[in-house]
């Protein structure tokens, strides 16, 4: 069983405040990219990264991963493929542009750049020992409450509180048989784009979706505030 690792790296980070697309920035001088696929490097089950770029940024993507380091073992390929409009489409050309030895799949948020091994370990692991798809995943601390459209603009209503001790947030890397992951794709496709992650499309094929534990070094970068904790992460690492 050969397992890659696909990072779509092609969104803008709107979230984040104006500047180069989110995958691009840096954090303690290195693209949070780089981080990224460093991640799925480190792990011995990981052979090859898909990094999904911007549209058009491939070329300059290409340029600046040739720049850096990325695996410490120095024998992970990576191939890097100009993405989409959305997320769910950034996956399917990545997807697209797996070799035919590979049987597992993970796919990796460049927005999570400080996932530690152990975590990519443990959902690669699940694969291979056969689960058609893995998330890993925290329990939340916040109260989740769901919430109805606002009457003419005031405030929205509180429609039910979930039960806090049933949830739990889920992160990246995800894992997948090939596959599964494909057909969940090629099906939910039809549907319409907007799928925030790629488990939640197998789960509407009916395939169950296990999880193992998540790390909270694994958090996404999305708000500027996550630049500083990211970056406060990486500063403890190194001392
Ligand atoms: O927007 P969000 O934080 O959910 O994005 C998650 C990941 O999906 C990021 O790594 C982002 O670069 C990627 N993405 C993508 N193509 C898009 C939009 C988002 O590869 N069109």
């Amino acid at each position: 069983a050969r397992i890659a690792a696909v990072i779509p790296a092609a969104g803008r980070g709107l979230r984040l405040g104006p500047g180069a697309p989110k995958a691009l920035r840096s954090l303690n001088g290195t693209p949070m990219l780089v981080h990224a696929v460093r991640a799925m490097a480190r792990s011995r089950a990981v052979s090859l990264v898909v990094v999904v770029a911007p549209p058009e940024g491939a070329a300059e993507v290409r340029t600046l991963l040739d720049g850096h380091a990325l695996a410490a073992r120095g024998t992970t390929e990576v191939i890097v493929v100009p993405g989409g409009e959305t997320r769910q489409e950034s996956v399917r050309l990545g997807l697209a542009a797996l070799p035919g030895d590979v049987t597992g799949v993970l796919v990796h948020d460049a927005a999570r750049p400080l996932v530690p091994v152990d975590t990519v370990d443990a959902v690669a692991a699940a694969v291979r020992d056969g689960a058609p798809a893995v998330v890993p995943a925290l329990p939340v601390s916040d109260t989740v409450k769901e919430v109805g459209p606002s009457a003419d603009g005031g405030p929205e209503p509180v429609v039910a509180t979930l039960e806090r001790a049933r949830l739990r947030a889920v992160q990246t890397p995800q894992g997948f048989d090939r596959g599964t992951l494909l057909e969940a794709h090629e099906k939910v496709a039809l549907e319409g784009e907007g799928a925030t992650d790629d488990a939640g499309m197998v789960e509407r094929l009916g395939v169950e979706v296990v999880v193992v534990p998540g790390h909270e070094e694994a958090f996404k970068v999305t708000r500027p505030l996550d630049l500083v904790l990211a970056e406060a992460v990486l500063a403890r690492r190194r001392a």
